[in-house]
Parts: structure tokens; C-alpha cells; sequence
């Protein structure tokens, strides 16, 4: 229950506990945990074990892995010859690292410029402890140092993206004279770091790099601090700074999170789906219509995530606005929401586009394209019943431009490519997911070997000997080293696709795989079951069969 009520929000529901299932993208509770014989299982996916199974699942570790993370967490001193994986290393590294920044903003002198510019800021001591805040002195090597001195490797260092090599050789501090915010993961573990100039140098924040833990797009900074404010208050705010999260908490508004300078993900997206059904958007005020249209909040409607737009007077970001008037005025702004599709077409007005045709055509269709992503026919209806409305458009003309542009969108635009001969698209899924997430390679070729995927082999070495310090894989380097060309052309294709939440994806792979290994299996009883010998064997078949069936049974598969 504790273990997993880290990972899942959980409501009580008489004897039991449920929430949305971990395992695969859900939209009603369909995980349950029974606290008293200490198991799980979700009707949605069928996944369900005890607690070490959860780790192994949700971390996609070994068992001796959960085990030994289990025992860890709960103070058991486990002791394991086997050696630990290159994550686990790199989590070590950056937890190493965050105790570094806090102990330097802590120390005098050195910190005292970083503490002097939070105070100037307005933030309470409580914030800075909560959000662990630290600062990367003004120095060439003085995380190196340390770091060495406390026996962590360079490569691991750079592996971090903690420091930078240079091309001489020489080390350095990737980050300094820098007031330090760890971001963390959904289970509070430190993936990577922003880091904000105490003055107006450039950049005037410097983030992580792509590690094998650190994917901008995946995170929300201050998540795993708000997700049981939001899920009891059903709303998630997302906002666009570190520092607009933070501010909120000091005045106690705990449901916001923000994006890491990016636009939002479809992980994102679901990352919140999960938690809630609405989210508000709250911009910076500067061209808030614009950045709503353009900063790509369909990854939310797309979700079914019903999205709502709110705004602060001109020249203020939340948190500026908050130090100004407070949670009281914050509150009602948050209060005061339009629905997306409303917001951006009051903004148009707003802006004298709706003025002549050809440009309230224009604005129409953007928003159109909008709600053609809505995948509930009832909200979209309705919404398009608004548009006719504050467009001042007959509906019926708003309705079949709409499905004219729905129209255009599902013609295929050229043939699809044929598929290479004999490859099963399972196999390409784990090969889009190796290329485009270079820490997930080693998981992938355990797949391949464990089910036999021998052909995706070479590849998959290939793309290990090219991966860039930054885990990408870039696809000139990796056909650079391919000779056979069909495995070429699999590789362009797969290296071009996106996985969505590729860790979920492989557990599902794994499941697809397993599926259809046990119904070979069951295929196999079955048809010998009748020629059985004896009873005695004629029962074993049966008990067999019993056995099967319920791992042979579809399931629930979401891939990107
Ligand atoms: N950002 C970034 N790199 C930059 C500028 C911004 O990654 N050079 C990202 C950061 O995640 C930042 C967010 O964009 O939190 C919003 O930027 P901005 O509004 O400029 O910063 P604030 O968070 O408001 O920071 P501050 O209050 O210190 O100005
Ligand atoms: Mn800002």
C-alpha cells in the first residue's frame, strides 16, 4: 500500500483501495489493491502481483533489482554482488549532486549571493527547503572536485550532465554561479536540474541536457508535489515556470505545475489525465491568446482533458502577480476561466480578427482543427454549437467546414510504404523505442533475446556504438553502420516514429509478447488434450489449460 500509493493515487472504496491503473493509459479507476492480502490488479489490463512485481513493472527493473530497491527504501541492509545498472548509478550521481547545490547555497560565503537573491525574490526559507533549492558556485570545478573526492567516476559525471569535457580535455562545471532547482519525477527522485543566472546572463536559465532520466518533454516540474492537491481538488494548473510553481505553494495554491520551457507533451497530457479531468492554463499574461493557440494545448483535448484558459492582468507571470496581490486575487483569477475554444476566439476578437472574412475564416479553422482532436463526440458537438454562437456564424455553416476539414485530414496524403517483408510491427514498436530513448536500449534487447526478435540484433548493436553524449541517436550515424540495406530502410522507418511513454509501451510489448507465446502454448494442450493417455494426463491438460487461458486473453494495448 505505501509502496504503491507512491506511484498511484488511490481512493479508499470499502475494503479495498482503487485508482487509475499505472500500467496503461486509464480513464477510470480500474486499479484496485486489497491491502489485506497485499496484492493488486487492474480489470482494465489484467496486470496485477504483489508489491515486488509492482516494482519490477512499474520501474522496469529485475527482480533482484525491486528487491534490493524495496529493502533500500525500508532501511533493510540487502547486500547484492550483482552490479547495478547504469540508472540506478546515474540516480545515485544527481542525488549526490542536489545534496552538493544545498550544502554550497547553505555555506558562507559561498552562498551568500544565492540567498540574497531568493530573499529578493520573495521566497521563504519553507519553499526553498520543500523545493531543495540549491546553488552551483561560481567556479570551473568545484562540483568536479568534490565529486571525485567523493569517488564518483567523470563519465558518470558526464553521463549526468553534470559537467562538460571539453575538447582539449579539460573538465568542467556544466553549472555556475547558478541558483539550482532539482527537478524531480512523479516519485520525488531528482532526473535533472534548471539552473537560473543570479543576474541577466544568458541564458537566463540553463537546464539538463537529455540524459538516460532527464526528457524535458516528460517531466512537469513540481508534479510530484502537487498530485494530491490535484487530485483532490480535480484541477491541475499548468503554468510556465519553476518559479510560478513555487510561488503558489508559499501562498498555498498546491495544484499547479509547470512545463519545462517547452510546449506540453502528449506524456504531458496524459501524465495529468491521469490525475484529473480539467486543467487550466495559465499563462504568462504577455500574448496569452497566442501562446494558447500555438503552444500546443490539443495534446490536452486529445486526452479528453477538459482545458480551460486563465489570464493576469499584462506585464505579470504568476508569480509576480501573486507578490503583487496575493492568493485571494490569485484564486479569483482562477476562478474566472473560459473554456479554450471560447478563450481563443475572444482573443481573436480581442485582436480584430474576426473583423473581415478571410481572417475570421482563417481563425475558424484553427479552431476547428482544434476540436477535430476532441475524441468525445458530445463535448465536440457542444463545442461547436459555441463556436457557431461567438462567431456569430450559422451552425450549420460551422458544421460543414468542420467536416470538410475532418475529411481532408483522413485522406491519406500518399500511400502508405510497404512494411520491409516478414517484419511484424511489434518488432518495429521495440525498435522506434530503442532509437528514440537510448537509456531504454538495454530493456529492449532483453526483450529481443528473451523472445527471440533475432533480426532487430544488429541494429540495436549499431545504435549502441552510436550513441551521442546526449543519449540521442542520430540516424546518419546509425546508417553509417549498417551495411545490409533492408535493415537501413527499417531503421529510417522506425528511428522517424515516436513511441508514446515508451517505458508503458515496452511493459505492454512485453505483455503482446507473452500473449502470444501462451496462446501458441494453449493452441498446443488443446489440440493434443483429447489423445490423452490416462486421466491422470487428460487432468494435467485441463489444469493446464486453466492455467493459460487467462495470460492468452487479449488485452488492452495503447501504443503511439
Ligand atoms: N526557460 C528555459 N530557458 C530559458 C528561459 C526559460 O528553459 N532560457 C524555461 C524555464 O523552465 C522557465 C520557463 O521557461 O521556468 C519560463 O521562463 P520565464 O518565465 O522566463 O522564467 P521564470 O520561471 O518566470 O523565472 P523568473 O521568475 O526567475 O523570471
Ligand atoms: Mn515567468
Amino acid at each position: 500500500m505505501d509502496v504503491i500509493s507512491r506511484y498511484v493515487t488511490v481512493r479508499k472504496t470499502g475494503k479495498n483501495y482503487s485508482g487509475l491503473c499505472p500500467f496503461h493509459n486509464d480513464t477510470k479507476p480500474s486499479f484496485v489493491i486489497n491491502p489485506e492480502k497485499q496484492f493488486y490488479k487492474c480489470y482494465g489490463c489484467g496486470k496485477g502481483g504483489d508489491v515486488i512485481s509492482f516494482v519490477m513493472e512499474q520501474e522496469g527493473v529485475t527482480f533482484t533489482e525491486a528487491v534490493r530497491e524495496l529493502a533500500q527504501r525500508y532501511g533493510i541492509n540487502f547486500r547484492s554482488e550483482a552490479q547495478s545498472n547504469e540508472v540506478s548509478e546515474l540516480r545515485r550521481v544527481l542525488d549526490w549532486a542536489k545534496g552538493f547545490f544545498v550544502r554550497q547555497y547553505k555555506s558562507k560565503p559561498t552562498g551568500t549571493r544565492a540567498v540574497e537573491y531568493v530573499k529578493k525574490r520573495g521566497f521563504e526559507d519553507r519553499i526553498v527547503e520543500e523545493a531543495e533549492i540549491g546553488y552551483a558556485p561560481d567556479s570551473w570545478q568545484s562540483l568536479y572536485d568534490a565529486a571525485r573526492r567523493d569517488g564518483l567516476t567523470q563519465q558518470m559525471l558526464v553521463t549526468a550532465g553534470l559537467v562538460v569535457v571539453r575538447e582539449d580535455g579539460r573538465v568542467y562545471d556544466r553549472f555556475r554561479n547558478r541558483l539550482m532547482f532539482p527537478i524531480f519525477d512523479l516519485q520525488g527522485r531528482v532526473v535533472g536540474f534548471g539552473g537560473r543566472a543570479l543576474g541577466e546572463e544568458e541564458p537566463k536559465y540553463l537546464n539538463t541536457q537529455e540524459t538516460p532520466l532527464f526528457h524535458k518533454g516528460r517531466v512537469l516540474y513540481g508534479l510530484n508535489l502537487a498530485r494530491p492537491s490535484i487530485y483532490k481538488e480535480g484541477r491541475a494548473v499548468v503554468v510556465e515556470g519553476y518559479t510560478d510553481v513555487l510561488m503558489a505553494r508559499q501562498y498555498g495554491i498546491e495544484n499547479f505545475c509547470a512545463t519545462l520551457g517547452t510546449a506540453l507533451t502528449k506524456d504531458n497530457a496524459w501524465q495529468l489525465r491521469k490525475l484529473v479531468e480539467s486543467v487550466t492554463v495559465l499563462f504568462d499574461s504577455d500574448a496569452a491568446g497566442e501562446k494558447a493557440s500555438e503552444r500546443g494545448l490539443e495534446v490536452l483535448l486529445e486526452v479528453d482533458l477538459d482545458v480551460k484558459v486563465a489570464t493576469l492582468e499584462a506585464g505579470l507571470d504568476p508569480c509576480d502577480y501573486l507578490l503583487k496581490h496575493g492568493a485571494e486575487a490569485m484564486n479569483e483569477r482562477l476562478q474566472k476561466t473560459e473554456g479554450l475554444v471560447a478563450f481563443l476566439l475572444h482573443s481573436a476578437a480581442g485582436r480584430g480578427l474576426l473583423n473581415d472574412a478571410s481572417s475570421k475564416a482563417r481563425v475558424l479553422d484553427k479552431v476547428l482543427t482544434l476540436v477535430s482532436v476532441m475524441p468525445n463526440p458530445i463535448k465536440r458537438d457542444l463545442v461547436l454549437r459555441e463556436i457557431a454562437a461567438t462567431a456569430q456564424v450559422a451552425e450549420s455553416s460551422v458544421r460543414s467546414r468542420f467536416s470538410s476539414l475532418e475529411a481532408g485530414k483522413r485522406r491519406p496524403v500518399e500511400p502508405a510504404p510497404a512494411p520491409p517483408a516478414g517484419l511484424p510491427t511489434v518488432e518495429e514498436d521495440v525498435l522506434s523505442i530503442a532509437l528514440r530513448n537510448s537509456g531504454l536500449l538495454p530493456r529492449c534487447r532483453e526483450l529481443c533475446r528473451e523472445f527471440g526478435l533475432e533480426m532487430l540484433g544488429p541494429v540495436l548493436d549499431a545504435a549502441e556504438r552510436v550513441v551521442r553524449a546526449d543519449g540521442t541517436i542520430d540516424i546518419s550515424d546509425l546508417l553509417g553502420q549498417l551495411t545490409d540495406p533492408a535493415l537501413q530502410a527499417l531503421a529510417i522507418k522506425c528511428h522517424d516514429r515516436d513511441v508514446l511513454q515508451p517505458e508503458a509501451a515496452l511493459d505492454v510489448l512485453r505483455s503482446r509478447f507473452e500473449q502470444s507465446r501462451a496462446r501458441a502454448e494453449l493452441r498446443k494442450v488443446k489440440q493434443e488434450a483429447p489423445s490423452a493417455q490416462s486421466e491422470a494426463e487428460l487432468r494435467e491438460k485441463l489444469e493446464r489449460i486453466k492455467q493459460i487461458t487467462p495470460r492468452a486473453n487479449p488485452r488492452r494495448i495503447f501504443l503511439g
